[in-house]
């Protein structure tokens, strides 16, 4: 039997009464998005999306033309439906609200249109993140104070993976499920359900080319790591970085492993390379949900309080043994 992405939603909130018929209608917006874009990074040079915009988003890195085109895609999408009340988006510098003539709903959709968008013009795989909270009674949902939740208010997220297949991968807390694009039909199909992350693992993604950079526990734990037979460890780890969290986060999801993307000492201003609302959140939420655990080194990334909406945080998540071992390390240091 093929199960939709819709029927999945129908099906889910007929069992919990816990989604709302507008988050359904949202999420089939955002899924349709993802086909579009999709459908662009498939025509490639044929289709314009290959190569640089000639443009910086807000925190000044250079635009390719296909976070342009997919960041388009998705809020001209989303923005008449009824069901939200603004869009946030990695690309822009503040949120957007929804424009007149279209009814606002309850509803924040927060996304990175193209994720690892450095990996677009070499043929390999990128994605889209998504993340959806409430909006707060009486908060002004244009400004970005009503973004600024702890991700473990997020009532869904997920994540587009554009590879050999495209995936949607979704959870709206109730476990973590797989949906392949049937590209005849048009349609998500539910194909790997449940998914869950190995406690433990022999894997690990990390940009080891920034080691010197690193601090002393993220160091003690690589050198233990790489160290493998010969060291404290006793075993053998390999190591994967496709430098597409979504991609090295989908494998994790499928067979385990830790990803790190630590913090470093090249920019204090800069602690770290993700952002906490478009990235860190969504994947730290679809990981717990799927058994794994992810932490900043210090805290459950979904305990934190957000400060500013592109907020940059460091990242350890994946099979728990490996990022609870590696937050110890942290706390230990302090
Ligand atoms: O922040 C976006 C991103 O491209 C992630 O998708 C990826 O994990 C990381 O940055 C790659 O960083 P680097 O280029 O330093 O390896």
């Amino acid at each position: 039997m093929r199960i939709t992405l819709s029927r999945y939603i129908l099906e889910l909130q007929r069992r919990t009464g816990t989604t709302h018929g507008d988050l359904r209608l949202l999420l089939e917006v955002v899924s349709r998005a993802c086909k579009a874009i999709s459908i662009a990074i498939g025509r490639g040079e044929l289709g314009g999306a290959l190569g640089s915009a000639g443009s910086d988003n807000s925190q000044g890195e250079v635009q390719k033309r296909l976070d342009v085109i997919s960041n388009e895609i998705l809020l001209e999408a989303s923005e008449w439906g009824g069901h939200l009340a603004a869009v946030a988006s990695e690309e822009m510098e503040h949120p957007r609200p929804i424009p007149f003539p279209y009814p606002k709903g309850a509803y924040l959709l927060l996304f990175d249109p193209i994720d690892g968008s450095s990996n677009v013009d070499i043929d390999t795989s990128v994605g889209t993140i998504f993340s959806v909270l409430r909006c707060a009674e009486g908060v002004d949902p244009a400004g970005d104070a009503a973004f600024l939740q702890p991700g473990r208010r997020q009532v869904a997220a997920g994540y587009a993976l554009y590879g050999p297949t495209t995936l949607l991968v979704l959870t709206l807390g109730d476990g973590v499920q797989c949906f392949t694009l049937d590209r005849e039909m048009g349609s998500f199909i539910l194909t790997h359900e449940n998914l869950s992350i190995p406690p433990d693992t022999q894997e690990f993604a990390v940009n080891t080319s920034n080691q010197r950079h690193w601090e002393p526990p993220m160091r003690r734990y690589h050198d233990e790591l790489v160290m493998g037979q010969d060291g404290p460890r006793g075993k053998d780890f390999n190591m994967r970085w496709v430098a597409s969290m979504v991609a090295d986060v989908h494998r994790i999801l499928t067979r385990g492993g830790i990803f790190m993307y630590p913090r470093d000492r090249r920019n204090p201003a800069k602690p770290g390379q993700l952002r906490l609302l478009y990235e860190a959140n969504p994947m730290s939420l679809i990981v717990e949900q799927a058994g794994g655990a992810a932490t900043n080194g210090f805290q459950p990334i979904l305990d934190i309080a957000p400060n500013a909406l592109h907020q940059r945080v460091p990242v350890f998540l994946g099979s728990k043994n490996e990022v609870e071992r590696v937050t110890a390390y942290h706390r230990e240091a302090t």
